[in-house]
């Protein structure tokens, strides 16, 4: 079977993940969830005392940016890799609301993208990968073989994340989470370095109205096509 590079990109709280790690196993890709990335540099940065309610220290930051080294390591059970940071596995604790509430800053800053593009590159270069992300068809891999953008309507997604979250006990407002989603979207989609938008070539999935079996077809059939 040929090898392709499959981009998702879109929205936050679409979905991105859960199909591109099912297509992932599905064809025996690697699959690599860069917002996990920028979530790993923000718990970072928020552990190390850059960040705090009232201020962010970017150039701090941008300084320390070389004591940062994030790697995948493949979780048989999950059936995907899971990140770490400096040699700690972050999986869990990257997924909070106060991470989410300041990713979105940090993924703003130039030389972070820079730094986390490079790694994407280097992890996609013998193709055979699935990555999801925000930039992925548009930056990362131009020239990716399949790309797919991914939306719902705004009130569709904060109820999923709101039920995530509150399934795994997080304590959430309903209105919290849909600001969230809301102010990334407009960080995300209107930052000055590789903003948010779907590419020229990508196919448009609007889940608002889509179950997750319905929506694992359609783009495995897409994927099938292209190999
Ligand atoms: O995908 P997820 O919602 O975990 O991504 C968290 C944040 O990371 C996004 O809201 C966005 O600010 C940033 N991100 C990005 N570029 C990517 C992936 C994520 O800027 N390729």
């Amino acid at each position: 079977m040929k090898k392709i590079i499959i981009a998702i990109d879109g929205h936050s709280s679409t979905g991105k993940s859960t199909i591109a790690k099912q297509l992932a196993k599905e064809l025996e890709y690697i699959y690599v969830d860069t917002g996990a990335m920028y979530r790993a540099v923000t718990y970072y940065a928020m552990n190390n005392g850059f960040i705090s309610e009232e201020h962010f220290d970017r150039e701090g930051l941008i300084a320390q940016l070389n004591e940062i080294q994030l790697s995948f390591v493949f979780n048989e059970d999950k059936g995907y890799g899971e990140i770490y940071l400096n040699g700690k596995n972050i999986e869990e604790a990257i997924r909070t609301l106060r991470v989410s509430n300041f990713v979105s800053a940090v993924a703003a800053v130039p030389e972070v993208r820079k730094m986390q593009v490079k790694q994407q590159l280097e992890l996609g270069k013998n193709k055979g990968i699935v990555m999801d992300g925000r930039d992925i068809g548009t930056v990362v891999f131009p020239e990716a073989e399949l790309k797919i953008f991914m939306t719902a309507s705004a009130d569709t997604r904060a109820k999923r994340r709101y039920d995530e979250l509150k399934a795994k006990g997080e304590k959430a407002q309903f209105a919290e989470v849909l600001k969230n989603i809301q102010e990334r979207d407009y960080v995300d989609s209107n930052r000055e370095d590789s903003p948010l938008k779907q590419a020229e070539d990508a196919v448009l999935i609007d889940n608002s109205n889509m179950g997750e079996k319905e929506q694992f077809a359609v783009v495995k059939q897409m994927a099938l096509d292209k190999i």
